[in-house]
């Protein structure tokens, strides 16, 4: 049996203004269903993980709002960061907590906000890893790549591990230049990390030691206060001197080096929906290729299209949303912002935040 670890952090800046800093992408249904993306993370693996060890990573102040949602979920399972310190050390914080219980546990980590169509072919991807993590290796999901996406992580294919569908990963590369992911995706030897990993929890906590000691000791001091009196203290000292830096950057791309990493090349319908253009190219459209957004069918009709052409429209204020006679663009309908702009330029939303964050 797998442990499930969810990471519930990061705030989707290049879906604002829909996600906000105080109510962030993984929160929202943006599935074509009423669960949110967390929601919808968490009931993946039902058939993976006993309810018990599954596990949320989240910050304060988003806790609350999590805890809301997965009513189900055991209160000692949330675990709480006081501030985001990066994806290494909140996936270092549940191994740690997990080993506690059971040091031969095989963990999942899993992001909070993918979309991923089909759930049985992800599940039995996920069986795969786990046999590629009982040999010691630190496991990636592999996506064959459609373009040079310069966001995502890059895993180089080697030689098969035994007769399954392992693969060993020669090298991970996270986040290369344009130039360098045109050149991979043209050589067909590469595929993108999907940004979940199976590994033994002493895989990988061996591998932290190794790369990041300063994180590692931070992180065994913490889990040798974890559940005591002293959690709270611990975690307020400790904490904030974590290195903030990725799984990608910290651990995943010297384990490769090392050849401790191997991968499952799978094909289970993988989104991560980082950008409103993207979100539209996974929703149902129209005829004329528009796309609504939103779980509540009672908002569509506040939606009025005349004569146009593949548009998302993100209705979230009970306004009315009319447009007429425009083509390919994201409109944002959001209480106290509102978004227009080509879609082809939805990635460059981020940028816009960072604008509005330097106007303060
Ligand atoms: N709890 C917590 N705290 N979670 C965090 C934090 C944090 O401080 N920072 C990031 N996360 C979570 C995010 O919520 C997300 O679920 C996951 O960690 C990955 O972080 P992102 O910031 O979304 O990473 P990325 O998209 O740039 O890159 C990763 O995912 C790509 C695929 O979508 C990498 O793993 C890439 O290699 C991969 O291709
Ligand atoms: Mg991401």
């Amino acid at each position: 049996m797998l442990y499930g670890v969810v990471l519930a952090g990061g705030t989707g800046t290049r879906l604002w203004p829909l996600s906000r800093a105080g109510h962030p992408k993984f929160l929202h249904p943006l599935t074509g269903t009423e669960a949110s993306l967390l929601q919808a993370t968490v009931a993946r693996l039902d058939s993976l993980a006993s309810p018990d060890r599954v596990f949320v990573v989240t910050g304060v102040a988003h806790a609350a709002a999590v805890s809301r949602q997965l009513s189900a979920m055991p209160e000692e399972n949330v675990l709480v960061e006081p501030s985001p310190r990066d994806s290494c050390a909140a996936i270092a914080l549940a191994a740690a907590v997990i080993a506690r219980r059971d040091p031969e546990a095989i963990m999942g980590s899993f992001a909070s906000d993918h979309l991923i169509a089909d759930t049985e072919a992800f599940s039995d991807v996920i069986r795969s890893a786990m046999a590629g993590a009982r040999e010691g290796l630190l496991m990636t999901l592999g996506i064959t790549p459609t373009r040079p996406e310069t966001g995502y992580g890059y895993l180089q294919c080697g030689g098969r591990v035994g007769d399954g569908p392992l693969l060993k990963v020669e090298e991970f590369k996270e986040k290369p230049t344009y130039d360098v992911a045109e050149g991979y995706v043209k050589s067909g030897n590469y595929l993108w990390n999907a940004g979940m990993f199976v590994w033994r929890v002493e895989s990988f906590l061996a591998e932290l030691h190794r790369q990041q000691p300063q994180l590692a000791a931070g992180i065994s001091r913490i889990a040798q206060a974890w559940g005591t009196a002293e959690q709270e203290e611990v975690m307020g000292d400790v904490w904030p001197t974590l290195p903030k830096i990725s799984v990608d950057y910290a651990v995943m791309e010297g384990a490769a080096a090392a050849g401790r990493v191997g991968t499952v090349p799978g094909d289970f319908g993988w989104n991560d929906v980082g950008d409103f253009h993207t979100l539209g190219e996974v929703l149902t459209a129209d005829q004329a290729g528009n796309v609504v957004v939103g779980h509540d069918l009672a908002e569509r009709h506040t939606v009025l299209l005349r004569e146009t052409e593949s548009l998302v429209v993100v209705p979230s204020s009970g306004r009315l949303v009319a447009a007429m006679g425009v083509r390919d663009l994201v409109i944002v309908d959001t209480p106290d912002a509102v978004l227009v702009c080509p879609r082809e330029r939805a990635q460059e939303v981020k940028q816009l935040v960072d604008q509005l964050k330097e106007l303060g």
